[in-house]
């Protein structure tokens, strides 16, 4: 059975990759500090887990304990998901993104070398494309970025575009997700964001179940079909067996791989409002306001490359991440803390 560590474990896309992982097969051991997660993370796993739950607390930028997680479980490869991940927060706090984010990877990727494991999922963003020149987004298309989370993404794959130069044997998939939404079909782990969320379906919920009063709709100008802002919104579940499918390409191939993680389906801000409404039943009041500073008029994925080298598409539908984010909102209208 292949030992795959991943680290920030207890996260959002992490956790509910997790679980795909443990039913495709794999033996996952889990690494995370909960210094953006809650250690509650692991008790919903135990329930939903098809294999017992190992986990290890620690801090990705400690080698020591690095080291003493390859030593006791000897992972063949590694899902890097340890990252801060708010492009606002990115921008008042650039030191810590650049510290934790870039820190993390090289002392992860440093700590593999030392114990001769050389496969890596990476988890980066389609932010690295900044704003499209055309759509839908080819992995081919120009990077830039505009905010030192996205920097720290775009530097991210090119650490390992480098290890990979200087060692051969080294393998990673870098996966660009586009926009995660939605959360496990149980119920039991989704998105817990803390504060006031920065993104739209978590925001959309909390309006819904009544716990924020109206959605601020950052502008209706754009050159898009209603002048909402375009995603591709993709299911978190989608997007974990993605993880899988990437994880079997590297031990079934050499060398490396970039690829989209999206649906290649754009929808507004207003389709997602509307399919929210549909979902839950409940309204869903909202305000145009100014455009959000960063923003671009539309964003969506051309998944061919996905769908061609790793066999893999997105199976859920808006409604579907609608329903299940609501579900989740629902039951944990605190997150995972208590009520
Ligand atoms: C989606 C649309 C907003 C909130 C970001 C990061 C990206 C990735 C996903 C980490 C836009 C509009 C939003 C609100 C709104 N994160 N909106 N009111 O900005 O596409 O991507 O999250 O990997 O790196 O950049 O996602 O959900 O913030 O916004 O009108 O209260 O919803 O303008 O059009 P975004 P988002």
């Amino acid at each position: 059975m292949t030992t795959v560590l991943l680290t920030g474990a207890t996260g959002y896309i992490a956790s509910h990759t997790w679980l795909a992982l443990q039913e495709a097969g794999f033996r996952v051991v889990g690494v995370d500090n909960f210094a953006n997660s809650s250690p509650v993370v692991l008790d919903r796993l135990g329930e939903l887990a098809p294999a017992p739950i190992e986990f290890v607390q620690a801090d990705v930028c400690d080698g020591a304990a690095l080291d003493r997680v390859f030593e006791t479980h000897r992972p063949e490869a590694v899902v890097h998901f340890a990252a801060f991940k708010a492009v606002g927060e990115s921008v008042a706090q650039p030191l810590a993104y650049y510290r934790n984010n870039l820190g993390g990877l090289v002392s992860t990727c440093e700590a593999m070398q030392r114990h001769g494991c050389h496969r890596i999922v990476f988890s980066s963003s389609a932010t690295v494309y900044g704003a499209p020149e055309s759509l839908p987004l080819r992995e081919d298309a120009p990077t830039s970025t505009t905010n030192p989370y996205g920097a720290t993404k775009l530097m991210g794959e090119q650490i390992l575009r480098d290890i990979g130069i200087s060692q051969p044997a080294w393998q990673t998939a870098c996966l660009r997700y586009f926009n995660p939404v939605g959360a496990h079909a149980s119920g039991r782990i989704g998105e817990d964001p803390r504060g006031t969320p920065n993104n739209l379906m978590p925001y959309v919920a909390q309006v819904a179940v009544g716990r924020r009063a109206k959605l601020s709709v950052f502008g209706n100008d754009y050159p898009t079909p209603d002048g909402t802002g375009v995603r591709d919104y993709i299911h978190v579940t989608d997007l974990a067996e993605g993880h899988v499918a990437a994880l079997r390409w590297l031990l079934g191939h050499t060398g490396s791989i970039t690829v989209n993680l999206g649906t290649g389906q754009g929808y507004s801000v207003l389709d997602l409002v509307r399919a929210y409404e549909a979902a839950s039943g409940r309204a869903v009041p909202y305000e145009v306001v100014a455009r959000r500073p960063g923003d671009v008029a539309a964003c969506w994925a051309d998944p061919a490359l996905a769908r061609d080298a790793l066999g893999w598409t997105a199976q859920l539908d808006l409604a579907r991440m609608c329903e299940d984010s609501w579900r989740w909102q629902q039951l944990n209208p605190n997150g995972f803390n208590p009520a």
